[in-house]
């Protein structure tokens, strides 16, 4: 037997979780079973979706991840991992070798050799799976580029900028070679979006008005808006979209924390400017992962996309970094290593 930590919930939070709403519990692993790993997490992917997976106790309709739905009370929670094979009993499987699940928050496991991803050594750090070569790098592939169709002529707004979502959307728009503009919290993520080549960088928590800063850095205004947070960016932001703009709705954290979000103003103005409001979601652009994962990789190897990950150490520390994301606290993906 092997002892392993998990987190769980104790109750469902009627707000955003906080630290006494989680436990750590020891269990024991035992051996694999025929056609079963052993796996070791290295490292966990902290996402905005998991404060949803754990205040909702129904599923608001079934999620490319179906399997995976509101958080149970009293068993682990479940979200991206990036861990080492220690025992197989599986067929194209050995130790050491390295797999992705969705077998986060735990640090040892059983499961099923179908139920993982074999991450084949590439050159890159087998974290940057769970962010910019993962899910969140795929999504900003799919809204900005498959959906936004960003081109040259384009200028591109992006809120929660220096995340790792917007972090993703700001490099590709300007791979794209559009003009970018990031909001973002705090001088350090301003900094990191400069790295990056944004153009314009508006640090929401020092400016006044970000309507101003907007016109002022778009004075023909935007022709893509890229959404991560909603409230006052999202009304700023559609006060400069131009008329045909592309709104691409990627994610809506501040309902994660309890505000719902309506768009903003009289929708007689989304026919007036003959805007396209994009819905996205990255599971429809799953199939295309395995292509995008080796673009990806080319890319951060050649030096055209840089990353960034903020990384807490520690499963007792998973909680809290959970509550760091929704208070803006990382720079680019928020993980945790395991070692
Ligand atoms: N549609 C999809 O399939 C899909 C897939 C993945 C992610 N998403 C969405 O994409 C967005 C970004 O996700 P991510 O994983 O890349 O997270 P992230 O941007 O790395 O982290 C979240 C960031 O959101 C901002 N934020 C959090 N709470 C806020 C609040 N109350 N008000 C203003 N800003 C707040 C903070 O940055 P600042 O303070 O710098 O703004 C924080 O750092 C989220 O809305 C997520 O739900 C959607």
């Amino acid at each position: 037997m092997t002892a392993s930590r998990e987190i769980r919930i104790k109750r469902r939070p009627g707000a955003l979780p906080a630290l006494s709403d989680f436990e750590i519990v020891t269990v024991d692993v035992a051996p694999p079973q025929p056609r079963e790993i052993q796996v070791r997490n290295l490292f966990q992917s902290v996402d905005p979706w998991m404060v949803r997976a754990i205040r909702e106790a129904v599923a608001e309709k079934p999620a490319p991840f179906s399997k995976f739905g509101p958080a149970v009370i009293g068993q682990a929670l479940y979200g991206g991992a990036i861990g080492r094979v220690v025992a197989s009993r599986a067929e194209g499987f050995k130790e050491g070798d390295l797999v992705q699940s969705m077998e986060g928050w735990r640090e040892c496991f059983n499961i099923g050799a179908q139920e993982v991803q074999l991450i084949a050594p590439d050159g890159i750090p087998p974290e940057a799976y769970l962010g910019i070569a993962g899910m969140p790098g795929l999504t900003a592939f799919g809204g900005i580029i498959r959906l936004a169709k960003v081109t040259k002529d384009d200028v591109v707004f992006v809120t929660a900028a220096a995340g790792a979502v917007g972090s993703t959307v700001c490099q590709l728009a300007k791979l794209e070679g559009a003009t970018v503009i990031g909001a973002a919290g705090g001088k350090e993520k301003a900094e990191f979006l400069r790295e990056i080549g944004v153009d314009h960088v508006i640090d929401y928590r020092a400016e006044q008005n970000i309507e101003e800063a907007l016109s002022r850095a778009a004075p023909g205004g935007t022709s893509i808006h890229f959404e991560n947070v909603g409230g006052p960016l999202l009304a700023a932001g559609l006060n400069v979209a131009r008329p045909q703009a592309r709104i691409v709705l990627c994610g809506l954290i501040r309902t994660f924390a309890g505000e719902e979000q309506t768009l903003p103003g009289n929708l007689m103005r989304v026919i007036r400017q003959r805007w396209r409001i994009l819905g996205l979601s990255s599971g429809d652009f799953m199939g295309e992962m395995q292509e995008f994962r080796a673009q990806m990789a080319t890319w951060i190897k050649s030096g055209k996309i840089r990353w960034k990950a903020t990384i807490d150490h520690g499963i007792e520390n998973a909680p809290a970094a959970l509550l760091k994301i929704m208070s803006g606290e990382n720079i680019g993906k928020m993980l945790i290593a395991f070692e």
